[in-house]
């Protein structure tokens, strides 16, 4: 039995990876969520796919394709419904589309859908200090907020005093989904 059917009847993690720097550690959070009991796909924005993260690795360890266009018209759909919806890292580009309700990715589009679907969406922010005071952020924060969206502390990617960068805390998306 190999692992994906070891896995199979579990709840489903959509995990939505957006163009950050930090995407980079995806295969971290997947492998967090199979440690959690959940099996996971990723959708990734379209610029996410361009060298932001190892999407053959995050295939390897979910065992299906990444997603980031939609699928044909009649073709099946690639993923069960999802029983929550983690997107980390989240952009300022894709917090502001999401709450404008500009779907025009298909990770956007899969946000707005999830919220009217009912499903719990956990973010993690990763957000310049230069952008996260922008006016139209932080209405979006809010709307999103207000929607039932939960965020975990955004995360500037800054040095600290010592010149290090801190780590991303990938399972704070996991605590912010997690049942019960
Ligand atoms: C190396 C690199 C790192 C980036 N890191 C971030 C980031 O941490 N947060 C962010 O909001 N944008 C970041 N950007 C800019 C986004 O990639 C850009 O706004 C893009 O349009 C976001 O697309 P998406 O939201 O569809 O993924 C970065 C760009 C580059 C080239």
């Amino acid at each position: 039995m190999t692992e994906r059917t070891e896995r199979a009847g579990r709840p489903f993690l959509y995990v939505v990876v957006c163009a950050a720097g930090a995407a980079d550690g995806v295969g971290g959070l997947i492998t967090a969520a199979h440690e959690r009991g959940w099996e996971a796909g990723v959708l990734a924005t379209p610029t996410a796919m361009e060298g932001f993260f190892d999407a053959a690795e995050a295939e390897a360890l979910t065992g299906r394709p990444v997603r980031s266009a939609w699928r044909r018209p009649g073709a099946p759909r690639p993923f069960p419904p999802p029983d929550a919806v983690v997107v980390a890292p989240a952009t300022f580009n894709t917090v502001n589309k999401w709450a404008q309700g500009l779907a025009d990715t298909l990770a956007v589009a899969t946000l707005c859908e999830a919220c009217g679907l009912g499903v719990p969406v956990a973010v993690l922010p990763c957000v310049a200090d230069a952008l996260a005071g922008h006016p139209a952020y932080r209405e979006s924060l809010a709307r999103l907020r207000a929607m039932g969206v939960r965020f975990g502390d955004r995360y500037s990617g800054e040095p600290d005093e010592r010149g290090v960068r801190p780590r991303f805390g990938w399972e704070r998306a996991l605590d912010l989904v997690a049942p019960g």
